[in-house]
């Protein structure tokens, strides 16, 4: 089995390997210049055969550069879309081509299946904010209040949680859930701004947690005003990861998937994605009429991910994700519940506010 780092790094880009992947090029050739496909090309032959060979699927994050995103990714879209993914298909092994929560979530969804990450270092800063025993101190601390958890965080966190969310559906999760227990107020962690943006869209007062992400706390008003003043006429779009006040600057404010989707339908001529870096290369494929302005803050997390690290990973079946089978079946409760709420319309959520949202509270490690 070769090694990574040794022959693997040296893959040659041979005639076999053109054969294989020039339809692929011919996908992304906007984003990736020839010199660097040649580079990735039998990689991504590579995995491709592998992955049927040994019967795998590749889960492909937003984030993932285009090489990995449109060339090795069988399935491709937001943290939602990957879960619902990863209970539905029959594949026995699941590749997942994001950050290590992801794939404790489709572990959970699936524990049957070989779930395997190609870094183990793909972590995430909201999963690394909070623990399932300062969970349990929120819960003591305002009993009969439901927790939702935002999907990036960590198996023993959501098997504490009553309901999990994404940024596609958390407004309809938490209107949903203190429904049903009959209550005006959340615990919604680890995402201070998530839970601030959802706050400005419901009247249920909200708890969260000081957690950030730390590729969208790093945007501000300032920049999109000055990308505004840059690029007249530009249309901005936000993740809502980012504090309420970028929001307020941008037209449009969703998940991943709602951006690219915003993309699509609305064609507009010049956009900029608030949002991890690759996102923009991969809308950029699917929307070539439009221009793109780039302001690169990348998720260190994700971009471990690389193509030699997702074949070493189909060769060694390493590293695979486990998660405590007792501590699985609560968590399990928890996304099941939210992936079993059917989106309103089977649209994204548009967290457009232009306040500064108030919170009931915001709790933190002392
Ligand atoms: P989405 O749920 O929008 O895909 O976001 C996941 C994520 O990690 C954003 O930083
Ligand atoms: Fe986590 Fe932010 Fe990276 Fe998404 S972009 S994985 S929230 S650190």
């Amino acid at each position: 089995m070769p090694a990574f780092g040794s022959e693997i790094s040296n893959l040659p880009f041979t005639d076999e390997v053109r054969e294989k992947t020039e339809h692929l090029y011919d996908e992304v050739k906007s984003v990736i210049p020839r010199i660097e496909w040649e580079v990735h090309a039998p990689y991504i032959a590579a995995i491709n055969d592998l992955k049927k060979e040994v019967g795998a699927v590749i889960l492909a994050h937003n984030y993932m550069t285009p090489e990995i995103f449109a060339c090795v990714g069988d399935f491709r879209g937001d943290s939602l879309m990957l879960a619902k993914e990863a209970a539905k298909t029959d594949a026995q092994i699941i590749v997942q081509a994001g950050v290590h929560f992801m794939a404790e979530t489709s572990k959970i969804l699936s524990p049957e299946k070989t779930v395997l990450i190609p870094d183990l270092r793909a972590g995430c800063s909201l999963a690394a904010s909070l623990t399932g025993a300062d969970v349990r101190l929120l819960k003591e601390k305002y009993p009969g209040i439901p927790v939702v958890t935002y999907v990036n965080t960590t198996a023993d966190v959501k098997a504490e949680t009553d309901i999990c969310c994404t940024s596609s559906n958390a407004v309809q999760v938490v209107e949903h859930i203190c429904g049903e227990w009959g209550v005006d107020k959340v615990i919604l962690i680890p995402d201070q701004y998530l839970a601030k943006n959802v706050a400005a869209m419901t009247d249920i007062k909200v708890i969260t947690w000081a957690g950030a992400c730390e590729v969208h706390e790093r945007f501000t008003k300032e920049d999109i005003q000055e990308i505004r003043a840059g690029n007249p006429g530009v249309i901005v779009l936000a993740h809502p990861e980012c504090p309420p006040d970028v929001l307020a600057e941008a037209d449009y404010a969703g998940s991943t998937s709602g951006m690219a989707n915003y993309v699509k339908d609305e064609k507009p001529a010049n956009v900029v994605l608030i949002t991890e870096c690759s996102m923009s290369d991969n809308v950029a494929i699917a929307n070539p009429e439009t221009n793109f302005i780039r302001p690169c803050n990348l998720c260190p997390h994700m971009k471990r991910i690389t193509l030699p690290g997702i074949l070493e990973c189909l060769q060694t079946m390493q590293h695979e994700v486990t998660v405590e089978p007792e501590m699985a079946e609560k968590a399990k409760l928890a996304v099941q519940r939210m992936i079993d709420l059917p989106l309103k319309g089977g649209a994204q959520q548009n967290y457009m506010h232009d306040g500064n949202p108030k919170i009931f509270a915001l709790e933190g490690r002392a």
